[in-house]
C-alpha cells in the first residue's frame, strides 16, 4: 500500500500542507523543531487514529485554532481510497471516502504503518506498559475484534477496580456482583491473551530470521509472553487460558481485596526478549538492544504482509543515520522496492549514498516543505 498525497490543515506547526510522495523512499531533512516528526505523526494518526507520542489530542491542533484536518489519498489492493481524520473540541472523526465511520475500529486497519523511532528502545528496556502498548497497537492493526475485546476489557477492569475498592470498606457483601465482573474479565481477557500469544509466535518467526541476518548469524533472538495468569506454563488454546484465568482469579481473591485492584489479566502481562538465551533488558549492550528493536520492527513489516496481503508504509523517525552500515543495508534490503518509506533526519551525512541516490528528498523548514529532488 502507498500514500500518494497528504493534506494537513492546522496540524501542529503546519498551517496548511500539500505533499505528494514517491512510492519508494522519501527523506525529510531539516533542523530540529521544524516539523519533520509532525509529518510522520500525521500519517500515524491517519492510520491508527492516535498519535505515537501523545495521548492528548488537543496538542495536535495548531495553537490558537479550533480544529485540525489530516487527509490522505492512499492506494491499497482495494483500490484508491480517501481517508480523513478531523479533530475539534467535539472530538475525533474518521472518514473513508468522505463517509464518517461510526466506530474507530471500523476505520483502523484501512491502511497500515510501522513506525520506528528512538523511543522504541523503551520496547526492550522500558516499563512493561510500553510492551503491552506495542502488542495492542500492532495486533489492533490487523484485528478489529482485538480492539473490541481490549476496549471492553479496559472498561471491565475499571468497574471491577471500583468494586474491589468498595469491598475494603463495606465488607465482602457484593461477592455476586464481583463474580459477574470476573466472568466478563475472563471472557475478554482470555481472547486478548490468546491473540497476543499467537501474534508473538508469528512475530518471533520473522524477528529471529532478521536478527540472525543483521548479526551475521551470531545472535539467536527469542521472544516470550509472560502472563500473570500462569507462572510456569504458557497456554496455547483459548480453553486452557480460560481455565488458568479462573483458577488464578480464585487464588488471588484475598490479595485483590487487600489491594483493592485487579492484579491479574492481560493488563499485567509482559514480554521478554532473549539473545542466545540471555535476557536482553538485563544483559544486552545498547547496540544489541537497538538491533533487537530494529528486528522487531522489520518483523512487523513481514507479519503485516502475511496477515493483510500487502506491505505497510514504513516510518523511520530519526533512526536511519543512527544505524551502522550493516544494519542500514539490512534495513534497505528488507524494504527494497516493496515498502514505501518515509525517513526523517537532521542530516543526510550518515545515510548510505546508494540509498540517497534512489530517494526523493524534501527539505523541512518551519512548517514549510520543499521538494529537493
Ligand atoms: N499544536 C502546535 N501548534 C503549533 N506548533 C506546534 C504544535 N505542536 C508542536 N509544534 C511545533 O512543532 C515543532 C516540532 O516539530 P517536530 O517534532 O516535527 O520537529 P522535528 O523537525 O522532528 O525536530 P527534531 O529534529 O528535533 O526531532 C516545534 O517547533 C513545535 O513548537
Ligand atoms: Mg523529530
Amino acid at each position: 500500500m502507498f500514500i500518494n498525497h497528504l493534506y494537513l490543515k492546522n496540524y501542529r506547526n503546519y498551517n496548511e500542507l500539500e505533499l505528494s510522495f514517491d512510492q519508494q523512499i522519501n527523506i525529510f531533512q531539516g533542523n530540529n523543531a521544524q516539523g519533520k516528526t509532525n509529518i510522520l505523526e500525521a500519517l500515524y494518526m491517519l492510520s491508527l487514529t492516535k498519535s505515537h507520542r501523545t495521548s492528548k489530542e488537543k496538542e495536535l491542533v495548531q495553537w490558537d485554532q479550533s480544529f485540525s484536518v489530516i487527509k490522505g489519498s492512499i492506494s491499497t489492493r482495494r483500490g484508491k481510497l480517501n481517508v480523513e481524520i478531523q479533530l475539534s473540541s467535539k472530538g475525533k472523526k474518521a472518514k473513508i471516502n468522505h463517509l464518517e465511520q461510526r466506530k474507530l475500529s471500523d476505520y483502523i486497519g484501512i491502511f497500515n504503518v510501522v513506525m520506528f523511532a528512538p523511543e522504541d528502545l523503551t520496547l526492550v528496556k522500558g516499563n512493561p506498559q510500553y510492551r503491552r502498548r506495542f502488542l495492542d497497537i500492532e495486533i489492533g492493526q490487523v484485528s478489529p475484534t482485538y480492539i473490541y475485546h481490549l476496549s471492553q476489557y479496559h472498561k471491565i477492569v475499571k468497574q471491577r477496580n471500583n468494586l474491589l475498592k468498595d469491598f475494603t470498606q463495606e465488607k465482602k457483601n457484593k461477592i455476586d456482583l464481583l463474580e459477574i465482573w470476573d466472568s466478563q474479565l475472563i471472557k475478554h481477557g482470555s481472547k486478548i491473551i490468546y491473540k497476543r500469544i499467537h501474534f508473538l509466535k508469528q512475530l518471533e518467526k520473522w524477528a529471529k530470521q532478521i536478527h540472525y541476518g543483521i548479526t551475521n548469524e551470531k545472535e539467536d533472538l527469542s521472544i516470550r509472553y509472560l502472563t500473570s495468569i500462569s507462572s510456569n506454563f504458557l497456554p496455547e488454546e483459548e480453553t486452557e487460558i480460560i481455565e488458568l484465568f479462573k483458577e488464578k482469579i480464585k487464588k488471588t481473591r484475598e490479595q485483590e481485596f487487600y489491594r483493592g485492584t485487579t492484579l491479574i489479566g492481560p493488563h499485567r502481562d509482559d514480554i521478554t526478549f532473549y539473545i542466545n538465551k540471555n535476557h536482553v533488558a538485563s544483559f544486552a549492550s545498547q547496540g544489541q538492544q537497538r538491533t533487537t528493536a530494529l528486528s522487531l520492527k522489520l518483523a512487523e513489516i513481514e507479519l503485516i504482509h502475511e496477515e493483510v496481503g500487502e506491505y505497510p508504509i514504513l516510518l523511520l523517525d530519526d533512526v536511519l543515520s543512527e544505524l551502522d552500515h550493516i544494519r542500514q543495508t539490512q534495513l534497505i534490503q528488507t524494504i527494497e522496492d516493496k515498502v514505501q518509506t518515509l525517513i526523517t533526519t537532521t542530516s543526510t551525512d550518515g545515510i548510505d549514498i546508494q540509498t540517497l541516490n534512489r530517494s526523493s528528498i524534501y527539505h523541512v523548514d518551519n512548517g514549510i516543505v520543499t521538494s529537493q529532488k
